[in-house]
C-alpha cells in the first residue's frame, strides 16, 4: 500500500485548484436512474469513489462514460437491466444507498445491501427508509438487503418528517420523490449546499423542487424527467482542509474557486483563531493574520453549522494553536481517530467520549501515522506540514477516496511531499 511522506517547515504561497464536491456527485449520479434521457455532469472530481458510482451504476444498466479526463461524466441509463445494489460494493461505498430512491421511483422496485458500518459509526440507514415508506414502498429486510417495493400505481407524495437531519436520507427522498404521485413534504431536512445542488439539477431535468436549502422542502411529483447538463458544486470540503493548509505551515495561499458562502460557521471559527480570508472573483485567499493562532472552541452540526467532514482538520490546525481548545463531534459517534496519531506527533489531546480536549504545543514532530479513514488522512498531512522533520502516512487509499492529486496540489505551493509507490 502506498504511502505518503512529507517534510515539515516550509512556508506555503501560489494557488490550489479546487475540485467538484465528492458528496454532491455521490448523489448526483443515481439521479441518472431517474430518467430515459441522458444526464451530462461538468466539474466532476477525479476519485475512487466516482469510479465506484460509476460501477454500481453500469451494474445496473446505466452507461457512465467519463470524458475530458474524468472531468465530464456522461451518463445515460434509457434501458436499466438491474435492480440489484450489492453487498461487494456497497461495502465499500456507503453512498451505494443513493440508488434505493432513484430505482424504487423508475422501476418500482429495487434490492440494495445494507451499508454496514464504516470505521466513523454504525451509521444506519433507517431514515432512508422510513422516508420512502411515506410514500408508500414496502420495506422488506432479509438476509443483509433491503427488498424494496412501490405500490402499483407507483409511489405517491406523503409527509417526511425526519427525527434528526441526514443529508443521505434527505438525498434518497428527494429524488424518489420527483417522480411519486402528488406533493412531498421533507421536515428537518438536510440543509447542506450538496442538497441544493441536487434540487438544481433535478429541476434542470424538469422536477418540481421548492425550499431546498431550508429545512422544508417540498416536492410535486411529475410524470417523467428529461435529461440535463449539471456542472457539479465547488467542495467545500476540500476547500476548507486547504485553506487550513497556509494556516498550519505559514505562508499565503489562494484557493481557486473558493467560495466562502459554502463554509461561512467554518471560516468564522479560523477567523477567531487568527485566519485572515480574502474573497474575491478567483477565489478564497488565506493567511494568518499576525503570526500566531489562538486556541479555539468547535462543535460540529448540521450545515449551516460547523461541518462534521472538517472536524479531524481543525484539530490538526489547533494542536499548534496557543491554548486549550475543545473540540465537540456532535454527528458521528467515532469520529476522534486520528487523534491517538496526532498524539504520536507530539500533540496534546484528551479524548472523553464525544469531546476532545486540545492544549497547543510549540511544535509537532514528524511520524510514522497511519490514516484510519478518508478525513483523518488528510488531517495527518496538515500535520505533517507544520511538524519538524519528516511525517509518513500509511494507507493512502483512504486519501484517493476523496482529494484528488493531494501530493500535487500542496507541492503546487511549495510543500516538500512525495507519493511513495508500495511494490505490494
Ligand atoms: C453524508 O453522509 C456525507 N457523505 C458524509 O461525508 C458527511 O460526514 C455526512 O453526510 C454528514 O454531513 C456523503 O454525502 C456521501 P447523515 P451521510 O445521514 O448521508 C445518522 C465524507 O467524509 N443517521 O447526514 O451518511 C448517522 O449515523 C463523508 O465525505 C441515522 O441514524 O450522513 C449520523 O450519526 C463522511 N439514520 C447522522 O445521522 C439514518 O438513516 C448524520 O448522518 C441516516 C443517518
Amino acid at each position: 500500500m502506498d504511502s505518503i511522506n512529507v517534510t515539515g517547515g516550509r512556508a506555503l504561497e501560489g494557488t490550489i485548484p479546487i475540485a467538484g464536491a465528492k458528496n454532491a456527485c455521490l448523489t448526483l449520479m443515481p439521479a441518472t436512474l431517474l430518467s430515459e434521457e441522458p444526464l451530462t455532469l461538468t466539474n466532476a472530481p477525479r476519485l475512487s469513489d466516482i469510479r465506484t458510482m460509476s460501477r454500481l451504476l453500469a451494474s445496473l444498466g446505466a452507461e457512465v462514460s467519463p470524458l475530458s479526463d474524468g472531468l465530464v461524466l456522461a451518463m445515460s441509463s434509457h434501458a436499466l437491466n438491474g435492480d440489484r445494489a450489492d453487498y461487494e460494493i456497497v461495502r465499500k461505498m456507503r453512498a451505494s444507498i443513493l440508488v434505493l430512491g432513484p430505482l424504487l421511483a423508475r422501476l418500482g422496485h429495487a434490492v440494495v445491501s445494507l451499508p454496514g458500518g464504516c470505521a466513523i459509526g454504525a451509521r444506519p440507514v433507517d431514515l432512508h427508509l422510513r422516508a420512502l415508506e411515506a410514500m408508500g414502498a414496502k420495506l422488506d429486510l432479509r438476509d443483509g438487503y433491503v427488498h424494496a417495493k412501490a405500490p402499483a400505481g407507483g409511489l405517491r407524495g406523503g409527509d417526511v418528517e425526519f427525527p434528526l437531519v441526514s443529508v443521505g436520507a434527505t438525498e434518497n427522498a428527494l429524488m424518489a420523490a420527483t417522480l411519486a404521485r402528488g406533493t412531498t413534504r421533507l421536515r428537518n431536512a438536510a440543509q447542506e449546499p450538496e442538497i441544493v445542488d441536487l434540487a438544481r439539477c433535478l429541476r434542470a431535468m424538469g422536477a418540481q423542487i421548492a425550499g431546498e436549502g431550508t429545512s422544508e422542502i417540498e416536492v410535486q411529483g411529475v410524470d417523467r424527467l428529461h435529461g440535463a447538463t449539471h456542472r457539479v458544486v465547488t467542495d467545500r470540503i476540500e476547500l476548507g482542509t486547504y485553506m487550513l493548509a497556509p494556516l498550519i505551515a505559514g505562508g499565503e495561499v489562494t484557493l481557486g474557486g473558493g467560495r466562502r458562502d459554502l463554509l461561512e460557521a467554518f471560516c468564522e471559527r479560523i477567523e477567531a483563531a487568527g485566519a485572515e480570508v480574502r474573497q474575491d472573483a478567483t477565489g478564497l485567499t488565506v493567511r494568518r493574520a499576525n503570526g500566531a493562532l489562538r486556541a479555539v472552541d468547535v462543535a460540529t452540526e448540521p450545515f449551516p453549522g460547523f461541518p462534521t467532514d472538517l472536524q479531524a482538520q481543525m484539530m490538526a490546525l489547533l494542536c499548534t494553536a496557543e491554548g486549550k481548545s475543545v473540540l465537540e463531534e456532535r454527528i458521528f459517534e467515532n469520529r476522534f481517530m486520528h487523534a491517538p496519531e496526532l498524539v504520536r506527533m507530539g500533540a496534546c489531546i484528551d479524548v472523553q467520549g464525544g469531546q476532545a480536549t486540545v492544549t497547543g504545543v510549540e511544535r509537532l514532530r514528524g511520524a510514522p501515522v497511519m490514516a484510519t479513514d478518508l478525513r483523518a488522512s488528510v488531517s495527518l498531512i496538515l500535520a505533517g506540514l507544520a511538524a519538524e522533520g519528516e511525517t509518513t502516512v500509511s494507507r493512502v487509499y483512504h486519501l484517493d477516496r476523496g482529494y484528488e492529486h493531494v501530493v500535487a496540489k500542496l507541492r503546487g505551493v511549495g510543500a516538500r511531499i512525495e507519493r511513495v509507490r508500495a511494490n505490494d
